[in-house]
């Protein structure tokens, strides 16, 4: 895999960005470790996320990336803000990158958006960008309609750059056969939330370990923006409520700050602990470092 050669890391993995979840310091520590770090900028404000990109810099010289969701209000700030700190890879999910491009590259930065589809890699192709993460919907969080085993090998028929996979690797094996469909690298969400040093509530790391692949579902399926996550009061409110016909907005009285509830409280019955299918593979809570080292060793062996 090319991803370490292509972005100057030890491993050919990122860590997808997380938004309310991976901070300046957690990128700091995954790039530490020698994969991409990305700090989730989430709904964060302009100056709020100059502020994760200083802490990241503190606390390590090695590559990180900042992920941009470019339908925040705050786009065009952080736009700015990722060439004023000199943010050296940015990953972008929700919203079309192209105005930006320019800027960016001239700023020497690397782009790289998340896709759920070959149309959006092709068009993501022509924009100009460096690669393209294509994200299966096994994935935590917001996802698409492709699987990964459909997307990635569609994808590398249709582009030329390099393609990054993403949802639900969380193995060598997985990293490998992802190689084998076409990506150069990977991107994982799911498993680093499992990290020792991932900053989330000590309730949500002991629900991913009680629970398998059947206590995920999805929300949003029919109002709107599927979201991956793990089943529990909310979830089940949520989907109710939109069988009954209930439209995005109405239901966002269930999401709205859900993520933010998980992360900082754990509270089981409102918060949004999303989390995707590779869920079941995770057995404990380690150190970034060691579940690297793992992947890697598998991965050897199986290649
Ligand atoms: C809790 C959580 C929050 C996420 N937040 C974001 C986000 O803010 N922006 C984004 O582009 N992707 C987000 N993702 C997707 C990840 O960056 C990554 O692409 C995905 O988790 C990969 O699939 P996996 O979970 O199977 O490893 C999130 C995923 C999880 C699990």
């Amino acid at each position: 895999m090319e991803l370490d050669k292509i972005l100057g890391i030890e491993y050919p993995i990122i860590q997808g960005g997380m938004a309310q979840i991976s901070d300046g310091e957690f990128a700091a520590k995954v790039s530490e470790a020698g994969a991409l770090g990305v700090i989730g900028s989430g709904n964060m404000t302009g100056e709020e996320l100059r502020e994760q990109i200083r802490i990241c810099k503190s606390l390590t010289q090695k590559p990180f990336g900042v992920n941009l969701l470019l339908l925040s209000p705050h786009s065009d700030h952080m736009a700015d803000v990722v060439v004023e700190e000199e943010v050296p890879v940015i990953t972008t999910g929700a919203g079309s990158p192209a105005k930006y491009i320019d800027r960016w590259h001239r700023a020497g930065i690397r782009i790289f958006p998340v896709v759920p589809n070959p149309t959006l890699a092709i068009r993501m192709e022509r924009y100009g960008v460096d690669g393209v993460i294509v994200e299966g919907n096994e994935a935590g969080g917001h996802i698409g309609d492709m699987t990964s085993m459909t997307l990635i090998p569609q994808a590398r028929d249709r582009v030329n750059i390099p393609i990054i996979a993403a949802g639900g690797i969380a193995s060598g094996r997985q990293l490998l056969a992802a190689q084998i469909l076409g990506a150069v690298g990977v991107q994982i969400g799911t498993l680093f939330l499992s990290s020792t040093e991932c900053p989330i509530h000590a309730k949500y790391k002991e629900l991913l370990l009680k629970s398998k692949y059947n206590n995920i579902t999805v929300i949003g399926q029919i109002a709107g923006l599927p979201t991956r996550m793990i089943k529990n009061q909310m979830t089940r409110n949520y989907i109710m409520e939109e069988k009954k016909g209930k439209d995005k907005m109405e239901l966002e009285r269930y999401t709205l700050g859900a993520l933010k509830t998980a992360v900082e409280t754990g509270d089981l019955k409102k918060g949004s602990f999303m989390a995707g299918l590779a869920l079941s593979q995770i057995e404990e809570i380690r150190p970034i470092k060691e579940i690297l080292e793992g992947l890697m060793r598998e991965y050897r062996e199986e290649l």
